[in-house]
């Protein structure tokens, strides 16, 4: 198109075809360019495809429509993709890192501590995790943030209540709080101790006098919320580990951590001249927000009574990532009632030059998600009208799974079936909210996230299974799969749903990219259905065992390398298990 127009600044925009029958790319800049130039598009089209040379890798390409240009890929070429791929042996399915990594933060999961982990905190978690896999994957240095709400009034309240209806002395809560309360007291407390704080002014004063003791460092008070940070993150720990989410102890850096921080914030956005008393409070107006009533939206980082709030802690935890962690990205994760919250955390730090080091912007990125509704269309609430447990709601999803697996396959040996349904179970979970747009809400069902066709994680684990068990077949008939796959020197893809499922192959590398630029684990799980769907035809096509001698080697690896694909998708880059059989 340069060459064409002498304008060095035009993009080709090329996208996968929306239609198959148009070809494998479409490329669709040309209107746009036409229109600036003021020619005919489709002349530019033709005049573009005339000077186009795509050589080995597609077939001659074609104008369609206005000024769209056709590409169809050269079976030569994805049959030479695919050997590429299948060479690889460090498991990257043939994918390059990018040359130069950026250090980038991911801020995710970050619940507030004393309280149980719920169905709020699961998707934060988990869109996180597979965050942070697609970019590590990619080659890029990802820093894990555990943002964990760890410090202010609901420790004095918690505190205050232990000591009030405990009966033990101030010194004693330790004793206490190791040796006789798991976490759900410390959440039935933390509940009781919030109706106090909302009725009896007493208590409210009680529990002041904490958050304050608990502010200046006073040792006691500072040793009770320890441990009672320790039981919390302790209890999040196994919720993790189950969900197979990444995330240590190490990566949490709470709110807690930026205490003493935080005055100079205040102090320097004073000095900078951005940060005004209003009403005895100060606060930043970055332009353009705007309260419902058109005044101007104050961002509050200090309160009249001194106390600071979530957005200092957010402006520490931002200067402490950019200067100390070196980002050149930060990522956050979190729902999307927290956007405005965001956007304005964002326009503070660029109008205090605190999103830049060494010349550089960093850049800055909210990742939104929806919430988890119930089947009535609610947030998704127990009978009772309570948060629900992520713990309990595991539990459910891997017991309703063990009757899956059950009906499925009910000569497999117990114990296997057990690790079956624990895949199956919390696979399911993942995979649903995976599978749906982030930015939309979803309505949790176990009956739909476990079913066994459509897009759910026991079709993929499924197809997943199939695959290996005609790869033990294939063995048990005496074939060495990895010499056969060693020493293949040709591919030929004659067979229509050969091809389609070797394009489909080829494709994973883009998808990944894609599904990382926009952070949208729904491209990848898309993808790995769309696999499944093409292995399907395929296999009904074609048979791989009793296949011709000369056709044997493609169609194995066609199966090899979507057994691959499967499980780096869901095992490497989601997290979700795969197993061998089912
Ligand atoms: N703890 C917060 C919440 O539960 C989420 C924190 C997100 N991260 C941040 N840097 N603000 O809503």
């Amino acid at each position: 198109m340069a060459k064409v127009t002498g304008r060095p600044d035009c993009a080709a925009i090329v996208r996968p075809a929306s239609d198959p029958r148009f070809g494998d790319y479409q490329a669709n800049g040309i209107m746009a360019l036409a229109k600036q130039l003021k020619i005919s598009p489709r002349k530019l089209a033709e005049e573009v495809v005339a000077r186009l040379d795509l050589g080995d890798i597609c077939e001659p390409p074609e104008v369609a429509g206005p000024g769209f240009i056709n590409l169809r890929l050269k079976p030569q070429h994805t049959a030479e993709q695919l050997l590429r791929i299948n060479a690889d042996q460090c498991d990257r399915l043939g994918i390059t890192p990018v040359p130069e990594a950026q250090t980038v933060v991911v801020d995710f999961s970050s619940p507030n501590i004393a309280k149980e982990m719920h169905v709020g905190h699961l998707r934060s978690t988990i869109i996180g995790d597979a965050i942070c896999h697609l970019l590590e994957f990619l080659g890029q240095k990802v820093i894990r943030q555990n943002h964990v709400g760890d410090w202010g009034t609901q420790f004095g309240m918690l505190i205050a209540y232990i000591y009030r209806h405990a009966m033990v002395a101030q010194g004693d809560g330790a004793l206490l709080i190791t040796t006789v309360l798991d976490l759900t007291d410390i959440e039935g407390m933390y509940r009781e101790a919030k109706r106090l704080f909302d009725t009896d002014p007493q208590f409210v004063e009680e529990s002041r006098r904490f958050v304050v003791s608990l502010q200046s460092g006073d040792k006691s008070t500072l040793e009770d919320w320890t441990l009672i940070c320790d039981k919390s993150l302790a209890e999040c720990q196994t919720i993790y580990d189950r969900l197979g989410v990444q995330l240590l102890r190490n990566d949490v850096r709470g709110e807690s951590f930026y205490n003493d921080k935080l005055p100079a914030v205040v102090a320097d956005l004073e000095n900078l001249g951005l940060a005004v008393k209003s009403a005895g409070a100060v606060c930043v107006f970055p332009p353009g927000f705007k309260t419902k009533e058109g005044e101007p939206l104050p961002f509050l980082i200090q309160k009249s009574d001194g106390a600071y709030l979530y957005a200092t802690t957010d402006l520490a935890a931002l200067r402490y990532r950019v200067n100390v962690l070196k980002a050149d990205r930060i990522v956050y994760v979190t729902d999307a009632r927290q956007i405005q919250h965001f956007q304005m955390l964002f326009k503070v730090a660029e109008m205090a030059g605190w999103n830049r080091r060494d010349g550089r912007t960093v850049e800055l990125a909210h990742v939104t998600f929806g919430s988890v509704l119930g089947e009535d269309g609610k947030p998704l609430k127990t009978r009772a009208g309570e948060n629900v447990k992520l713990r309990e709601l595991l539990d459910e999803a891997i017991e309703r799974a063990r009757a899956v697996v059950e009906e499925k396959n009910p000569d497999l040996p117990p114990a296997q079936k057990g690790k079956v349904a624990e895949a199956v179970g919390i696979g399911a979970v993942k995979y649903a909210d995976y599978s749906n747009n982030r930015t939309s809400d979803y309505v949790f069902s176990f009956d739909k996230m476990l079913a066994m066709d459509g897009n759910t994680a026991p079709y993929m684990q499924y197809a997943y299974a199939r695959v290996k068990s005609i790869e033990r077949k294939a063995e048990g008939k005496g074939v060495n799969i990895p010499a056969e796959l060693g020493g293949i020197g040709s591919l030929d893809l004659e067979e229509p749903t050969e091809l389609d499922l070797g394009k489909h192959l080829v494709r994973y590398a883009e998808t990944i990219e894609a599904a990382s630029a926009d952070y949208r684990p729904n491209y990848l799980t898309a993808y790995l259905y769309e696999l499944a769907q093409k292995f399907s035809a395929f296999y009904t096509e074609c048979p791989v065992l009793d296949a011709p001698a000369a056709r044997r080697p493609t169609r194995l690896l066609l199966c090899d390398l979507t057994a691959r694909t499967i499980r780096h998708g869901l095992s490497r880059l989601l997290g979700i298990q795969v197993v061998e059989q089912m």
